[in-house]
């Protein structure tokens, strides 16, 4: 783990302003910057990025957060990706914390390997474009094949020279260890010897998400049936083959704005469709699909087109693969190429246009896809029939989307002409079936039973949670404000009647709510509101202010979001040029204070009615009981006063 130190070192130092510039032209626009989405396609710039409160949001997409979201969601780091790239932008030095040694030790093996693979990647390049022969049989090799130069720069190709050790010799000249040469398996030792293992190879270098090295795949380029057409790097600390997708570094903002992945099978397959415009393609690489696989591409969209090959094997590759990604909550769609063609071959001879309206028309949902590839086999055979509907049936039950299994059912029973109740049938016996297995691994996982609530509840519910998120509003927006809050309290008069009267009391408004609220021992009810709070009332504790660049990167996303909405709302009017326009956002004229004292009011009253009603159901059931019976009296009389505190403040 990285220390909290250097996390905190990071915030300090990284100013989202320079950060995100580095990806998005920021233009200055009062105390803010704005900027075209880097999220959509738009014209009018709708991304703000405020200095002075160091968080930044995206009014197309609505994204929004700290500095460390924006890499996560732009770049598609992790978060100690993202805070790795920070401290190297700004020279900070990272420490990690609570490893054992064995672990430190790891670590430092997976650096010196990435080192490795790093430089490998270099000097295959430099071979391949540099030097002789690297130009006069990897480059011609790449022409015969149509790549351009473009796509040979864009993936880092390269070139093995045809000598056993050439490239173990001058890596070790440059100090790097044989140990880790073997590790990555770019050197195989034998017997004392080290051997070049791409030797005379075009090389592919698999980078991550994130843009590392993690591996190569090189290919012959003989044509004899003895050697592998491909080889790639061996299973290790940084290369595992069932996690990695090649191509992905190069995709993902394409995924990300065409809202689709392209799923194919090769290395050139990925190269020929990007160079010919289409770059939402990643390929799996020859292996069956795994599910870490999809589930690097559900960060960037939920939904997956499979293109592949025209052959047999290709299209039941694509079957087994279905409901894997079926399983990730994924869509799926299912494009079968011509016979003999893959996406490199059949990209050839194609304008981008031509692929993408050929991939549109030809891509099928997987019920359709099933049935067109199960039902010809199975046409005039009723029992093959039988079991190509309970296959399709399997696959509608990895989806946990209700609506969308409905949809499913019904096409289903469409197009095998089956009705609809037998379809249900055979899935509520399929599912009953998954569930009594996840009953019998773990059997006191009942999470996924859900009470649903009647609806005066909700509803009722849904005031409490506006009213809890004013007040957090009210406490992120002003809470540092010096306020004078004219709070009415109940006093006797000469007569002895009970009566409101004024009493005039300056306070910050965070103090104010936070008394008021600590009087009524209030909780917040929503969880989000509740964590927020507490943040807020430490914050104030160290630092006597609410500082929310303080305490914002140790909230959790969905939080650190809750929060930026609420900060940014009021800069959404300076994206438009409301004066010019004689268009003036609707201001909030109510003073800041009537505004707590609202708020708190309405909350009380709230509460009060929720207590109401529940002595009301206890006094149904306990008709004799006095108490009960005086308590709601009381609290009824609350309410009444309450409610005309209320109405001198409006
Ligand atoms: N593959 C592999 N080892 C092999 C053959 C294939 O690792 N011996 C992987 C490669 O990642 C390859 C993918 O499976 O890209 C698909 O294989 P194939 O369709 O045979 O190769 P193509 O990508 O079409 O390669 P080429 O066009 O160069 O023949
Ligand atoms: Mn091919």
């Amino acid at each position: 783990m990285i220390a909290k130190s250097t996390i905190e070192k990071v915030f300090e130092s990284s100013r989202v302003e320079e950060v995100l510039g580095d990806f998005v032209q920021l233009k200055k626009s009062g105390s803010n910057y704005k900027g075209l989405s880097p999220f959509t396609e738009e014209r009018t710039p709708s991304f703000m990025v405020s200095p002075a409160k160091q968080i930044w949001k995206d009014f197309s997409s609505g994204k929004g957060g700290t500095v460390v979201t924006f890499l996560m969601e732009h770049e598609h780091f992790t978060y100690p990706e993202a805070i790795k790239y920070l401290a190297k932008k700004y020279n900070i030095e990272v420490e990690e914390t609570q490893k054992t040694s064995e672990q430190k030790l790891e670590d430092s093996e997976r650096e010196s390997m990435y080192l490795i693979t790093e430089f490998a990647k270099e000097y295959y390049r430099d071979n391949l474009v540099k030097s002789e022969e690297g130009k006069s049989i990897g480059i011609s090799y790449f022409k015969e094949r149509e790549f351009s130069n473009e796509v040979i720069d864009k993936f880092e190709l390269g070139y093995s020279f045809n000598k056993s050790n050439r490239f173990s010799e001058e890596a070790l000249k440059k100090g790097y260890k044989l140990n880790f040469l073997e590790k990555t398996g770019l050197t195989i030792v034998k017997d004392d010897k080290s051997i070049d293992r791409f030797k005379g190879r075009v090389i592919f270098p698999i980078l991550s998400m994130s843009g590392r090295v993690l591996g190569f795949g090189g290919r012959t380029l003989k044509s004899s049936k003895n050697t592998a057409k491909y080889i790639n790097s061996p299973e290790s600390l940084i290369y595992h083959k069932s996690k990695v997708l090649y191509g992905i570094f190069q995709a993902k903002q394409s995924i990300v704005k065409e809202d689709n992945c392209f799923l194919v099978e090769g290395y050139t397959d990925v190269i020929k469709l990007h160079q010919k415009g289409i770059i939402n393609v990643v390929a799996s690489s020859g292996t069956a699909l795994t599910e870490n696989q999809i589930r690097l591409v559900s960060r960037l969209t939920k939904n997956i087109t499979v293109l592949f090959d025209g052959d047999n094997a290709g299209s039941r590759a694509a079957l087994r693969g279905i409901d894997i990604i079926l399983e990730q909550g994924m869509n799926v769609r299912i494009c079968n190429l011509p016979e003999g063609e893959d996406p490199d071959s059949f990209a050839n001879s194609k304008q981008t246009d031509e692929l993408i309206s050929f991939f549109n028309e030809h891509s099928k949902d997987f019920i359709k896809y099933k049935a067109s590839l199960l039902v010809d086999e199975a046409a005039n055979d009723p029992v093959k029939k039988a079991s190509v509907v309970r296959n399709m049936v399997e696959s509608i039950s990895k989806i946990s989307d209700q609506i969308k299994k409905e949809i499913y059912i019904k096409e289903c029973s469409s197009i095998m002409g089956i009705s609809e109740q037998v379809l249900y049938s055979t899935l509520a016996q399929i599912q009953k079936k998954v569930l009594k297995k996840n009953i019998n691994d773990s059997k006191d996982n009942f999470d996924s039973f859900s009470i649903v609530k009647p609806e005066n509840i909700k509803k009722r519910t849904n005031l409490l949670y506006e009213l809890e998120k004013k007040i957090i509003e009210i406490l992120l927006l002003y809470g540092n404000n010096v306020e004078d809050f004219e709070d009415l309290i109940l006093k006797e008069d000469e007569n002895g009647k009970l009566g409101l009267s004024p009493v005039n009391r300056r306070a910050k408004v965070f103090e104010k709510i936070y008394m008021d609220l600590h009087e009524d021992e209030m909780e917040f009810s929503n969880d989000n509101f509740r964590k927020i709070y507490y943040k807020i009332i430490e914050c104030y504790n160290e630092n006597k202010e609410i500082i929310t660049d303080k305490f914002l990167n140790t909230l959790p996303k969905e939080l650190e979001m809750e929060i930026t909405n609420i900060m940014m709302n009021d800069e959404k009017y300076s994206l438009h040029d409301w004066e010019r326009n004689s268009i003036f956002p609707k201001s909030k004229n109510k003073t800041i204070s009537q505004l707590v004292i609202e708020t708190i009011l309405n909350l009380r009253c709230f509460l009060i009615d929720q207590k109401v009603n529940e002595f009301k159901d206890k006094t149904l059931i306990n008709k004799e009981n006095k108490s009960v019976l005086e308590d709601v009296v009381n609290y009824s009389n609350l309410k009444i006063l309450l409610s005309r505190k209320l109405n001198r403040v409006i």
